[in-house]
């Protein structure tokens, strides 16, 4: 059936070499890329979201959330070895589950990238304007250079516009059009101002740990995955999952990366053991420092991080979990209010990187499905002067920094999530249709222990995916309609697959 039409292997890498784009990544710029795209807005903003939920025990949720996303790695890992192009869990389902399968995947992309992208737009604005409502380190009188309250919050988070959020998003929007080494390169740096300023966060919040403030430890239990809106261990580790989400921009990559069979997995992996690492650490800082109690609804039961309520509730208070920029915070909590505003500055010049490597996939993602003919050709269009797919850049840049300026952060980076969890899940699953149909194929990087792995891999993201907040799944279903209506609209007929073509 024309449906499930696959694109076989080899004429993904043959269509990859006749449009293809410069290799230019090595290992480290790989793992600095993976550790650019991690850490971000999740630790710098969600820890506070996480302990509404979870409270201490969102220790818990992050390794979850770790194991949950180190299978999927494992995975990723051999078929990003094995099919080493643009595109990710995209062209690998392709390959292995055909056309429509790897539609859906590419649609719910989508949602993981450029929504993630914008998930970070907003966690950046947080933080630019704690500074601006701030002192600046004594240069000015605290308050004087912040925006209008209208200004500082989008529209759907009881604000109206979210005026740095949109203009972070135009900014990077501008880098990647310029090109990938530039982008690349000034991302190298930004990574080792953020892993500088967790250490020093890691360094000062932990010896101020207190046991009594781990206790309770999980307020809100493990949360009831069917029909809750998220709550609990499981429910905070399905948000902060977002944390972790962006190590497989590296595999988008590699098309332009040199010697990809090696790099790519060690790059994946590498980055995902760091950032696990550090988030631990900072994790059990700041609610060992801090507390990290949730406010309790009248019902006992945490309230919902983001809703009118919990906003209500955090009127003049100092708890972690109604702050913005919780890591500042809690430095500033602890005496340290110079390093509180170094750990936001740190914040406000490395989260960009973030936007500009999950933008960065969002391109590469689109870029690869308009030459498979799925989407209009003029996507895949590469500027005659920088070499990037300039076009599709632009449209997703206005989107994100446009979604910035209205949305909440928690419920974006959920959203995102959702279509993270669906792409992770399909990519083991492939990893194992393809050790069965092709077993003698090559296999630079080969999942360890694939049979139980994998089927690890797609439990933990269905789990994690039930727990999600009830608006995200809505999201994710609308957009799922969406996607089909364009696949039946458009993809299927220009596909260069239905149209007899090897691309
Ligand atoms: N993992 C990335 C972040 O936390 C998306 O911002």
């Amino acid at each position: 059936m024309i449906f499930w039409r696959i694109k076989p292997l080899d004429q993904i890498l043959a269509t990859a070499e006749k449009k293809s784009l410069k290799r230019q990544l090595g290992p480290v710029q790989l793992t600095l890329l993976g550790i650019g795209a991690v850490i971000g807005t999740g630790i710098f903003v969600l820890t506070a979201e996480a302990a509404q939920k979870a409270g201490p025990a969102m220790m818990l949720s992050f390794v979850i959330a770790a194991v949950v996303c180190g299978l999927a790695a494992l995975a990723y890992a051999e078929l990003a070895a094995m099919i080493p192009v643009s595109g990710s869990a995209y062209t690998y389902t392709y390959g292995v589950m055909g056309e429509l399968i790897a539609w859906i995947v590419g649609w719910a992309l989508v949602l993981e990238y450029a929504i993630g992208a914008t998930a970070v737009t907003v966690g950046w604005s947080k933080y630019m304007n704690g500074l601006l409502n701030n002192d600046l380190f004594g240069l000015v009188k605290p308050g004087s250079l912040a925006l209008p309250a209208w200004l500082q919050t989008g529209y759907f988070s009881g604000g109206g516009f979210n005026l740095l959020a949109f203009l972070i998003g135009i900014a990077v929007t501008w880098l990647l059009v310029i090109g990938t080494s530039k982008s690349a390169r000034v991302n190298a740096v930004l990574v080792a101002i953020k892993i500088i300023a967790l250490t020093v966060f890691i360094v000062i919040a932990i010896p101020a740990v207190k046991n009594a403030n781990l206790h309770p430890f999980m307020p809100g239990g493990w949360g009831n995955p069917i029909g809750s809106n998220g709550v609990g261990v499981l429910g905070a580790a399905a948000s902060i999952f977002f944390a972790y989400v962006g190590f497989d921009a590296v595999s988008t990559a590699a098309e332009e990366t040199k010697n990809p069979n090696r790099n790519i997995p060690i790059g994946l992996i590498g980055a995902l053991l760091i950032c696990t690492a550090f988030y631990l650490l900072v994790g059990y800082g700041a609610a060992g420092s801090l507390g990290a109690q949730p406010i309790l609804g009248a019902n006992g039961m945490p309230l919902d991080p983001g809703t009118p309520a919990m906003t209500q509730a955090c009127i003049g208070s100092n708890a972690l979990v109604c702050s913005g920029e919780p890591l500042a915070h809690v430095m500033r909590m602890l005496d340290h209010p110079v390093i509180g505003n170094l750990i936001g500055l740190a914040a406000v010049v490395a989260l960009p990187s973030v936007i500009l490597m999950m933008m960065f996939g969002q391109t590469r993602i689109f870029f690869t499905m308009s030459r498979d003919g799925l989407l209009p050709d003029v996507l895949s269009s590469v500027h005659p002067r920088f070499f990037t797919p300039h076009v599709i850049t632009y449209l997703t840049g206005f989107v994100v920094s446009f979604c910035g300026a209205m949305f909440p952060v928690g419920k974006l980076a959920d959203t995102s999530n959702a279509g993270t969890l669906l792409a992770f899940a399909m990519v083991a699953i492939g990893v194992m249709v393809l050790r069965k149909r092709q077993p003698d194929r090559a296999r630079p990087f080969r999942t360890p222990l694939v049979w139980i792995v994998c089927p690890l891999a797609v439990i933990g993201c269905a789990l994690l995916f039930v727990n999600l907040s009830v608006v995200a799944k809505e999201v994710f279903v609308g957009w799922a309609v969406i996607g089909l209506i364009v696949y039946r609209l458009y993809g299927y007929r220009r596909s260069q697959l239905a149209n007899g073509n090897a691309g």
